[in-house]
């Protein structure tokens, strides 16, 4: 989450004492900064603070029956949309750009290009690097994650926070890494969305809708044996169904591969607990790799 500050440098009145105001400053500010990291701001996005309750958001007027047909019967009444989900350009369907765009990549590297040059995601605004992938792309394993969060974007790499920290652990534990050399030993990484979504808020179903066709070029270049998706939105970017808690530790089929189902690492920080089912997702994962 971002804030605009607001924070401004005070003068001393005169006969006011300089140190004594400094000090007095630093541990309002001090104060102040921890407070917003409780409630979860942990960037700033504007030096001024603007008043959002005043800021006029303009929605299109609806439009009023014909003034010459007062007697016309009653017509369903379409949904309004509302503003946000109206296409950002009019008249452009980004999910079919997407799909040429993506279908159009020969190669990974032609991809990730590719999708540095997408423009019609509003999240590709708010970020400050495009996440494309990192680890073997020969692997058999790709994991499909959800989002770059702040680490991630700053870095331009996913999974390099605590959650990654912990997802190469897991995997370490089952003999598989994202620099071995060996397509055996190794597990190739990406997410559906490449840019991170402001306060790390989940991707709206028209964000994944519009990335999906890049997510599926993606999997069809690297060509995997088998699939792991962690968490909701890679779940349902490839099998149209949320649920991950439901979902984890089955084995299901999408674009025609083996997927397993896990839950997120950093769903795993946040309840220990689930560790143990992890576990027996990662052994059922190499059963199968020992297996094929
Ligand atoms: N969580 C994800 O799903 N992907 C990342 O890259 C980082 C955190």
């Amino acid at each position: 989450m971002g804030i605009e500050t607001g924070i401004t440098a005070e003068t001393p009145a005169e006969g006011e004492d300089l140190a004594a105001l400094i000090v007095a400053d630093w541990h309002a500010a001090y104060a102040a900064l921890d407070w917003q990291l409780d409630c979860g701001i942990d960037e700033v996005i504007g030096e001024v603070p603007v008043n959002r309750y005043e800021v006029v958001v303009e929605k299109p007027a609806r439009p009023q029956p014909a003034a010459s047909s007062p007697q016309a019967p009653a017509q369903p009444r379409a949904p309004w949309p509302d503003v946000q989900e109206q296409p950002a350009v009019p008249g452009i369907d980004p999910v079919a750009v997407a799909r040429a765009t993506a279908a159009g990549a020969a190669t990974l590297e032609a991809l990730a290009d590719a999708i540095r040059s997408f423009d019609l995601c509003d999240l590709k605004r708010g970020a400050r690097n495009t996440v494309f992938a990192d680890g073997n792309p020969k692997a058999r394993l790709l994991i499909l994650g959800e989002a770059p969060g702040r680490d991630e974007d700053i870095e331009g790499r996913p999974f390099v926070g605590e959650a990654g920290r912990l997802l190469d652990q897991m995997f370490a534990a089952i003999g598989l890494s994202r620099q071995s050399p060996d397509p055996a030993a190794a597990f190739y990484i990406t997410n559906v969305m490449p840019w991170r979504p402001e306060g790390n808020r989940d991707p709206t179903p028209a964000e994944i809708a519009m990335m999906r066709p890049f997510v599926e070029r993606h999997i069809a270049l690297a060509d995997p044996d088998v699939i792991v998706v962690m968490g909701n939105t890679p779940l349902v970017a490839l099998t149209g169904n949320r649920g991950i808690l439901r979902a984890r530790g089955n084995w299901t089929t999408a674009l025609e591969k083996p997927l397993l189902p896990m839950t997120h690492p950093a769903y795993l920080l946040r309840t220990p607990g689930a560790k143990r089912e992890a576990w027996a997702d990662l052994l059922a994962l190499r059963a199968f790799l020992d297996k094929e």
